[in-house]
This record gives C-alpha cells, structure tokens and sequence, in this order.
C-alpha cells in the first residue's frame, strides 16, 4: 500500500473517495463514477452488510466496512459520500463530521428547517471550528441541459421570470411503501426542495414571495401556489398539485425566447418568428443519473482546494433552499 508521504499530490491523481449506504442511489453515484475519472471508489459500508457487499462486487469497490469508522481507517477516504436514507441523514451526517473529511450529503439533510440548521451549524463548528467542507446532492442544479437553456435566454438579454412547477406524485409515491411515515409527512422538505431549489437556481434568493398552500391529505401540503420576485426584478412562480397528473417543469422567459424543460430533462426552446430549438445533454447526463457527473466533479474539486464551486450547494445553500420549502408551505390550510 502507498504511504500518504509517497503519493502525488491530490491534483494529480483521483480523489479517494468512500460511500456510507447501499441503495438506489449510490448505485447511480457508483455508475456516475465511471464517467468521473478525478474520483476513486476506494470503500463502501452500510446498514446491512451483505448489501454493501452486493454493491461493492458489482462496481469493483476494493473494501466493505462495518462501521464509518473501520471505513475510514481502512480505506483511507479523502472524501465521504452519505447516502443513506432520508431520516437516517441527520444522525449519520452527525457522526461524519469528527473525520474531518469533505463531506457529500445527499438531500435532504434534514426532514426539517430545524435539523438542517443543527447539521449546518455542526459542520461549520466541527475541527475545533475549522469547518468541515461540505456539499448536498442537489444534482438538478448541475443538468447540462439548464446551463444551455438558459445561456439561450442570456444570450438575447434578460431573463424576465422562472416558473416551476413542483407535481409530486404522492399516490404512487405512497404506493411503493418505501418511505416511513415520517418522511411522509416531510415530503415537502424530502424531496419538493429538489424543485424548490431550481427557484434559487435560476432566480437567485427570492426578496418577495406571497404564498398559499393547503392540503388534501398531507398535513403540511400537498397543493401550492405562490409568485415571487427575484434580484434584478425577474418574477417567479411555484406551484404544486401532488395529487394530480403531471410532473415536475421549469420555463424560463427572456427577451423574445421561451425556453422550456418539461420533463425537466429536455429542452425545448422558442423564439419570436415562432421558430423551435431542442437542445441535447451532454454525453455524460445520458450516461449515468443527469447531474450525478457535474455533481461528482464539485466533489473532487472540493477535495482537491477546499471550495465549493456553483451551482453546487454546500449545507448553508440547502438550509437556505428548505426555509424557502418552509415559506412556501405554511400556514396550511385544509381544503374542506
Ligand atoms: N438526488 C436524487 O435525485 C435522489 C434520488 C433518490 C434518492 N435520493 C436521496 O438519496 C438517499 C438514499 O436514497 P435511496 O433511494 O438510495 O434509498 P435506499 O435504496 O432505501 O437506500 C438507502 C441505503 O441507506 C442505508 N442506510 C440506512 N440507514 C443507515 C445507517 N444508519 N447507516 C448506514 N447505512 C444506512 C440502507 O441500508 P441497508 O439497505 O444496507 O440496510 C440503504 O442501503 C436519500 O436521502 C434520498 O433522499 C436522492
């Protein structure tokens, strides 16, 4: 085995990298991996060890722990990725921050303002209150798709107002019998902040928004309206309807061009003489889960310098991005 004292410097050589969770999603990670020569896989631990074996086989990772701790001693990871379910984040993210070690969170960190506070301020405390440097797996934000569209607006002038439209599809979602019930009931801070967070995206932090929800079944809402006003004075809105047909959309509108992603992976651009673009992802967002490439990218270099680059966000953008998830779910009321 290399001695740290021998290897090349972290610029030159890939980033050690060790995942804690064993499931869908590090399984994408695990397959974005291969499109992100600046990562290594170095180590895997979960709950249950025979999964984490599973995985481990498949993708060729070199060494299954049973704890984050023999992990990070045996593997010798320069980075963390915690992947575990969303109500075993907050614990597990907790106990990650004594390594020291850059620190990929997958969203949502927290299944409320509260506990995103609490992991945001940790992590800023941590090392004696050097901080520990840290990202959350907002992977939207890296779509090579978005950075097209909206260089198609920018392009002619400014972008005037970003829709978005956040339909979850709570039925099914309820059907599969994954989630407990608590993350249930959070399913506006679970998974919603994955559009919540495009609002930030494209438009900045709001500086007015008005708001309306209520509820059909979930108790902090399942049916959103809401406009807002962002930097430079574009408009926004939100809305929400987990109870009927539809999915997750986003328009941007420019001086003389409308740019749509519905589904959120495609493009569909339209110009004022009514002419018609659609724009193609980069190779690597049809590679593996879209945006898990861009994201794995930030990861190293954070590793390597120590900064986040955008549109990454670390646990104080995410913290931002639920508050907003908050604002635009409260006060509920029930539908009658
Ligand atoms: N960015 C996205 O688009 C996206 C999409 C889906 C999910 N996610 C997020 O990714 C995370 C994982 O979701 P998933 O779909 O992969 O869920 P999953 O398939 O249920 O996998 C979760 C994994 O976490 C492990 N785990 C749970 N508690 C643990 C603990 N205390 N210590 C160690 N391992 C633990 C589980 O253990 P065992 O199975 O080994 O017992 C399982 O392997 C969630 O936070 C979710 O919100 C993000």
């Amino acid at each position: 085995m290399t001695s740290s004292l021998t290897q090349p410097p972290i610029s030159d050589r890939p980033v050690r990298v060790a995942l804690i969770g064993a499931g869908n999603i590090a399984r994408q990670h695990l397959t974005a991996l291969h499109c992100v020569p600046e990562l290594e896989a170095v180590g895997l631990c979960s709950r249950t060890r025979a999964r984490a074996e599973a995985l481990a086989a498949e993708f060729g990772v070199p060494l299954v722990a049973d704890s984050v701790a023999e992990l990070v001693e045996r593997a010798r990871p320069e980075a963390l990725m915690v992947l575990v379910s969303p109500q075993a984040m907050v614990p597990v993210a907790l106990s990650c921050l004594d390594f020291g070690l850059p620190l990929f969170l997958e969203k949502p960190v927290g299944l409320s303002v509260a506990q995103a506070e609490e992991v945001a301020q940790a992590a800023s405390n941590a090392m004696g209150g050097k901080g520990v440097p840290n990202m959350v797996g907002y992977n939207r934000r890296h779509y090579s798709i978005f950075q097209k569209g909206l260089g198609k607006v920018l392009e002619r002038g400014r972008l005037l107002a970003v829709h978005v439209e956040g339909n979850e599809r709570m039925p099914a979602v309820r059907a599969t019998g994954r989630f407990s019930d608590e993350v249930l009931r959070a399913w506006v801070f679970a998974n919603a902040t994955h559009t919540i967070d495009l609002l930030r995206h494209f438009g900045g932090e709001p500086e007015e928004i008005c708001a309306f929800a209520s509820s059909l079944h979930e108790p902090l809402g399942d049916q959103f309206a809401a406009a807002l006003r962002f930097p430079g004075g574009a408009l926004g809105s939100y809305t929400g309807n987990w109870h009927s047909p539809g999915g997750w959309a986003v328009v941007l509108k420019g001086e003389g061009v409308t740019v749509e992603f519905r589904p959120l992976e495609t493009c569909r651009v339209t110009y004022a003489d009514g002419s018609v673009e659609a724009l193609e992802p980069d190779a690597d967002d049809a590679a593996a889960k879209p945006g898990f490439s861009g994201q794995l990218r930030a990861l190293a270099g954070l590793a390597r310098t120590g900064l986040l680059a955008p549109p990454s966000q670390d646990l104080s953008g995410a913290l931002l991005t639920m508050r907003l998830a908050e604002r635009l779910s409260a006060p509920v009321r029930p539908l009658p």
